[in-house]
C-alpha cells in the first residue's frame, strides 16, 4: 500500500475487466454495429476539418450547442465529458462532501459506489425484491429520507436487471425528497422514457446521457449532463478545461446528424432481444427479468456452465455467479443476429 494514499482509498481496488480477446462482445452493452463503417467518409472528412495543433473548444460549445438543438434544450443545461462516467465523477466531486449519504439502487452500476468511495460519502444501496429484483421508487423515498440524502441515483433503465421507472414515478420522488436526483439514462434510447424535460423547473435534478450505447460510440468516450444551467455552472467548477478532445467532439456531432441510423438500429436490436427472449424463457430453470434496454439478464442453475460454455466458444458475457442478489445471474448484451444465433447455441447445449 503507498504509504501517501489518501485514507479512504485504502478499501478500494481498480475496476478490472477480463482483457482476454474474444470474437463475440456481449459483456459490455456495447451497440454491435460500428458506426465508422455507415459513416466512413462523413467521419472522415470532418475529422480532417479538425485542427489538432490546436486546443478544442474549452467547453465542447459545437457539441453543445448540437445537443442543445436536437434535444430542444439551453446551450447552458448541457456539460460534456469523456464518457458519462466522467460526468457522473463530476456530479460527485462538486457535489458531495466526505460522510454524505448517497441513496441508489441495488443491484445497479457499479462506478456509483467506486466514485461515491473516492469521496469518502456514505453509500446506501436500497436492495431490490430478491426474487424479481425489482426495485421500488416509493421504498428509494423512504430511504432518502430517513437518511437525509444529499444525493440519489437511479439508473433508468437500470443496470444490470434492465429495470425501467415512469416519468411519474420518478418525478413524485424528486417532489417528495429534498435531495438532488441523478437520472442516469445511459440506456435511454432503447426505453423511450426520459426526464431531460423536467430539468429545466427542477434544479435539483440532473440527467446523465452517452454516446456510448445506442450511438454505438463507445471507443470515442462521449457523455453528457443535462441539468438546469445552475447545476451546470457547478460542475463547471470541477470540470477540467478542454476535458473533451476535438476528435471525439467532431465524431459525436456526425452520429447526431445521423441519429436516423441509430435509431433504426435500436428499433433492430429490440426485435433482437425479442427473439432472445422469446428463445431463452422456455429453458427449464431459466428466469429472465424484463429489461428496456440493450442487454438481458438472466438467472440460472446453469450460470457457471454457460459461462464456461460462452468462454470456450470464444463469447464474452458478463457472469455474477459469486455476488449476493445476482447470484446464478448473467448479463447478455444483444449482439447481431449470427452472434445472438451463437449465444442460443450455448444454452442449446447446455441443455442438451
Ligand atoms: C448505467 C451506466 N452508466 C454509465 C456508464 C458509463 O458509460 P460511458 O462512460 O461509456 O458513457 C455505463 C457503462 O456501461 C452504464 O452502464
Amino acid at each position: 500500500m503507498n504509504p501517501y494514499l489518501r485514507k479512504n482509498l485504502e478499501a478500494i481496488t481498480p475496476y478490472t475487466i477480463d482483457t482476454t480477446p474474444y470474437e463475440v462482445y456481449l459483456h459490455a452493452n456495447e451497440n454491435p454495429f460500428n458506426p465508422f463503417r455507415d459513416l466512413k467518409e462523413e467521419i472522415m472528412s470532418a475529422l480532417f476539418q479538425c485542427n489538432g495543433n490546436r486546443y478544442p473548444s474549452i467547453n465542447a460549445a459545437p457539441l453543445r450547442q448540437a445537443l442543445a438543438r436536437d434535444l430542444n434544450l439551453l446551450e447552458d443545461q448541457i456539460i460534456c465529458g469523456n464518457g458519462s462516467d466522467e460526468i457522473l465523477q463530476m456530479i460527485l466531486q462538486a457535489f458531495i462532501d466526505p460522510g454524505d449519504p448517497i441513496v441508489s439502487l441495488s443491484p445497479t452500476f457499479g462506478m456509483y459506489r467506486i466514485f461515491a468511495e473516492i469521496q469518502g460519502a456514505n453509500f446506501i444501496p436500497v436492495e431490490a425484491n430478491p426474487e424479481t429484483l425489482q426495485s421500488s421508487l416509493v421504498e428509494l423515498t423512504k430511504r432518502a429520507n430517513e437518511e437525509k440524502a444529499k444525493l440519489i441515483v437511479i439508473c433508468n433503465p437500470n443496470n444490470p436487471t434492465g429495470q425501467g421507472f415512469t416519468k411519474k414515478e420518478i418525478l413524485t420522488l424528486v417532489h417528495e425528497t429534498k435531495s438532488l436526483v441523478l437520472v442516469d439514462e445511459a440506456y435511454m434510447e432503447f426505453y423511450g422514457e426520459t426526464l431531460i424535460d423536467q430539468t429545466m423547473n427542477h434544479p435539483r435534478l440532473i440527467v446523465t446521457r452517452t454516446f456510448s450505447k445506442a450511438f454505438g460510440l463507445a471507443g470515442i468516450r462521449v457523455g453528457y449532463g443535462i441539468a438546469n444551467p445552475s447545476l451546470i455552472e457547478a460542475l463547471d467548477r470541477v470540470r477540467a478545461p478542454y476535458n473533451l478532445n476535438a476528435a471525439s467532439q467532431t465524431i459525436a456531432m456526425v452520429a447526431l446528424k445521423n441519429r436516423l441510423l441509430f435509431d433504426k438500429q435500436v428499433a433492430f436490436l429490440l426485435q433482437e432481444r425479442n427473439r432472445l427472449e422469446t428463445s431463452l424463457k422456455d429453458y427449464p430453470g431459466v428466469s429472465l427479468f424484463p429489461s428496456e434496454a440493450n442487454f438481458l439478464l438472466v438467472r440460472t442453475e446453469n450460470a457457471v456452465d454457460i459461462e464456461t460454455a460462452c468462454k470456450k466458444s470464444s463469447i464474452q458475457i458478463r457472469g455474477y455467479q459469486s455476488a449476493g442478489l445476482l447470484k446464478n445471474c448473467l448479463r447478455i448484451s444483444v449482439g447481431k443476429p449470427e452472434e445472438n444465433d451463437r449465444l442460443l447455441q450455448i444454452f442449446q447445449e447446455v441443455h442438451a
